[in-house]
């Protein structure tokens, strides 16, 4: 479910209109299922009842305060990647005691905030890391709850810029390295407590193999370290994809069936099914790092069409968002489903570029798709863009960034504001 559908011809979020929505606020503007939010967690949640969990979602695909909250309210825990996501989540509400604290270069200042804060782990991704967190834990008199990142030498068949599993990724420790640090690690730094093993091989995989491979493989590793060293969790990481094609069809499901029919389909319950047998004799808690799976269909961007510019060659829908404010076709071609507000009255399609107003080639949303013919005025929804969407938005070309809006049932709540001028300008001397 993602809470997005046309009621009388209008485009919705869950009961609130968005052509309303665009009028009251304006575009740019990211609209995010506060209902859809707590479902996908919810789900995913079922999923894995069969062995005891704990889902940490991944602050960095939307960390927008208020849906921190949401998710702190239903138990989540929180895996960051910075400094400035603990303190995100700590104004959130967010328990620190269920954070887990990932990416390849914490700085000291990082470390000592972590510390003091009493994360649930830090996720090392090397020896050096782990050797300067036991000489900064010492400094402060206390012990560090580690786990060290394995990266297996998977195949997350996912684009090139989000697989993360394989040796020639900077992420994490080989995986023939990791027993030998362990064993090290435990004789030669006492400020570093080894409480748990972590990996991550990618993001948006779309099938269930590589997860397979990666749970199989590294199995045999987890239950030596359990019972050389007495870990008491395994976090699997995150990497659940989502279906971003054909987002409001009822055929979206026929097409994720379609699209490789030698594999199952990558569904949460497929998800739980396949791996909580695989995972359930271990007797360690695991941990689940999923960030687009919980917000990526959870959220659109609005946007308003300003010129139609016919060339010789192309038609260029120019709208009011830019690659600034979603990067994902810009950096990693991603696909998002183009949608007017008001439902069209024919079938009629025409194929065009949708593009932004920024001084780069790069700045378009699709190119030569057949799209319903909608005109400079009317706004249409760049669909699942709650994922690493206002995230990774900038101020390039100085535009400032968005404004954000959480929708629960009937009700909208305006929960970031649309940068102003002076805002940009904020911190310069
Ligand atoms: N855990 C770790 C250690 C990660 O590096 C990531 C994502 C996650 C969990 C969450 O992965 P997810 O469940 O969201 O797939 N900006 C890109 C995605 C970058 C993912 C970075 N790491 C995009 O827009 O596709």
């Amino acid at each position: 479910m993602h809470g997005f559908s046309y009621k009388q011809g209008s485009l919705h979020c869950e009961d609130v209109e968005l052509k309303q929505l665009a009028a009251t606020y304006g575009t740019p503007l990211y609209v995010y299922s506060g209902g859809t939010i707590t479902d996908h967690f919810r789900r995913l949640d079922v999923a894995l009842s069969g062995v005891p969990h704990k889902i940490a979602y991944a602050v960095k695909a939307n960390s927008n305060l208020s849906v921190l909250r949401l998710l702190a309210a239903e138990g989540a825990g929180f895996d960051i990647v910075s400094g400035g996501e603990l303190f995100r989540v700590l104004k959130a509400g967010g328990d620190p005691a269920h954070c887990t604290f990932a990416g390849v270069g914490k700085t000291r200042a990082e470390i000592i905030y972590a510390l003091e804060q009493g994360i649930y782990s830090f996720n090392v991704e090397s020896e050096e890391e782990l050797r300067y967190l036991n000489q900064v834990a010492g400094e402060l008199g206390v012990v560090a709850p580690a786990a060290v990142r394995v990266n297996p030498n998977v195949d997350a068949k996912t684009h090139k810029y989000i697989s993360t599993g394989k040796s020639e990724n900077k992420f994490g420790v080989d995986f023939e390295a990791i027993g030998g640090l362990y064993e090290r690690a435990s004789k030669d730094l006492p400020h570093i407590h080894l409480r748990g093993l972590q990996m991550h091989i990618g993001s948006q995989l779309t099938s269930i193999a590589p997860f397979i491979e990666a749970v199989e493989k590294v199995t045999p590793l987890v239950r030596l370290l359990k019972q050389r060293h007495g870990i008491e969790f395994w976090s699997i990481g995150g990497g659940i994809g989502i279906v971003y094609q054909n987002s409001l069809e009822s055929g979206a499901a026929e097409w994720w069936q379609q699209r490789d029919a030698s594999d199952a389909p990558l569904t949460i319950e497929c998800y739980g099914k396949e791996l909580v047998p695989r995972l359930q004799e271990l007797g360690l808690k695991i941990l689940l790092e999923p960030g687009r799976y919980i917000v990526g269909n959870a959220g659109v961007l609005l946007t308003r069409c300003l010129y139609e510019k016919k060339g010789l060659a192309k038609t260029f829908k120019i709208v009011d968002a830019g690659m600034n404010d979603l990067i994902r076709p810009a950096l990693y071609e991603g696909h998002h489903d183009i949608v007017p507000l008001i439902q069209p009255a024919s079938d009629a399609q025409v194929v065009v570029d949708v593009v932004g107003p920024i001084c780069e080639s790069g700045d378009f949303f699709c190119q030569d798709r057949a799209l319903p013919d909608f005109q400079p005025g009317e706004s249409v929804a760049l669909m699942s863009a709650g994922a690493y969407g206002f995230a990774m938005a900038s101020n390039y070309n100085s535009r400032p960034l968005p404004a954000e809006v959480l929708v629960e049932g009937g009700s909208a709540t305006l929960v970031r504001r649309r940068q102003d001028f002076d805002a940009l300008i904020e911190g310069e001397l």
